[in-house]
């Protein structure tokens, strides 16, 4: 049974056992796909004696966790995610657990079962699990933008500088206090007017090296084209944080990349309510996040995994 037929015009709708599945309303090519409160309870009470530290320690109950809420649903459930985020005219989605639930730990616990739907976690060096939770605030004294709240975080993929796929992103709002601003800007590459003169630019496939800061744990550099194809698709693998290049041409290049996408028109911006997650398809979404206003009592914190699909 096909849960879903996309066109980018026009996102169809779909209703299963427990669920329902709509364009988004201000994102037309996201979905949103809302849980029956009942299915966000049960799953919740089906969950309730797994801890963090479980989850974190055995593999096989994050699956399980999944499997839980796969059972509480139908069949295509779990296929209808992975075919939106494989799907080239959308790649996204949000769901959430609409207010039923603010505590931390069933956070995890839901992102863990999409995260696992969607196939399985990259392991996050910089936290050392499989997801990383990490606040912004008024003041900050790390090595990237990640945390700095008053900067804009520009347009990139994820995974920029690991030697395994990152095929999705998963990003969930845990807490929020005093934040306006710093919504998260999303650029699918198809939305991206200069798209053609970068993807035939002489620089398009010259395998720029990679590092990543010392907050990140991961020493080893790694070398990434820009654009390469996947799914006989063009993808891009881009962040101006990690990126070394070698001769004033190639930093022309980049940087020219960068602004061309930030000034792009095809840009979303993203509100994303606490208890809500985002997932996208890292190949061929771009994200980053708005700045903030100033405020010192200013706090968001934010939950993140990154993985690969399982054939
Ligand atoms: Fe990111």
């Amino acid at each position: 049974m096909c849960a879903l037929e996309v066109k980018k015009e026009q996102l169809s709708s779909f209703t299963g056992k427990g669920y329902s599945i709509q364009p988004h309303e201000k994102h037309d090519r996201l979905y949103s796909i809302e849980l029956e409160e009942q299915v966000i309870h049960q799953f919740l009470d089906e969950v309730k004696d797994i801890s963090d530290e479980q989850l974190e320690y055995i593999p096989y109950q994050r699956l399980l966790v999944a499997n839980t809420l796969l059972e509480l649903t139908d069949e295509v459930f779990g296929h209808t995610i992975r075919r939106i985020l494989n799907d080239r005219t959308s790649g996204g989605f949000t769901i959430g657990l609409q207010g039923i639930t603010t505590d931390a730990q069933d956070y995890v616990k839901f992102s863990t079962a999409l995260s696992h739907i969607a196939g399985i976690p990259n392991f996050d060096a910089m936290s050392k699990k499989y997801y990383a939770r990490f606040s912004v605030k008024h003041t900050d004294d790390s090595d990237s933008y990640l945390r700095q709240a008053y900067r804009r975080f520009t347009l990139h993929t994820d995974g920029t500088y690991v030697d395994e796929p990152t095929d999705w992103l998963l990003m969930m709002k845990m807490e929020e206090e005093n934040a306006v601003g710093g919504s998260s800007r999303l650029l699918h590459l198809d939305e991206w007017e200069d798209f053609d003169y970068f993807y035939n630019h002489a620089l398009a496939s010259h395998p720029f090296t990679y590092k990543a800061p010392a907050s990140k744990n991961v020493s080893e550099d790694v070398h990434r084209k820009t654009f390469y194809t996947w799914n006989n698709q063009p993808c891009i693998c881009f962040i101006d944080q990690f990126v070394y290049p070698e001769t004033i041409r190639q930093a022309q290049y980049l940087k020219e990349l960068s602004q061309s996408m930030e000034n792009s028109t095809g840009i979303v911006e993203l509100e994303l309510p606490v208890g809500d997650l985002v997932m996208l398809n890292n190949r061929f979404w771009l994200h980053g996040r708005g700045g903030f206003e100033k405020n010192t009592e200013l706090h968001r914190e934010l939950l993140r995994q990154r993985g690969r699909f399982v054939q």
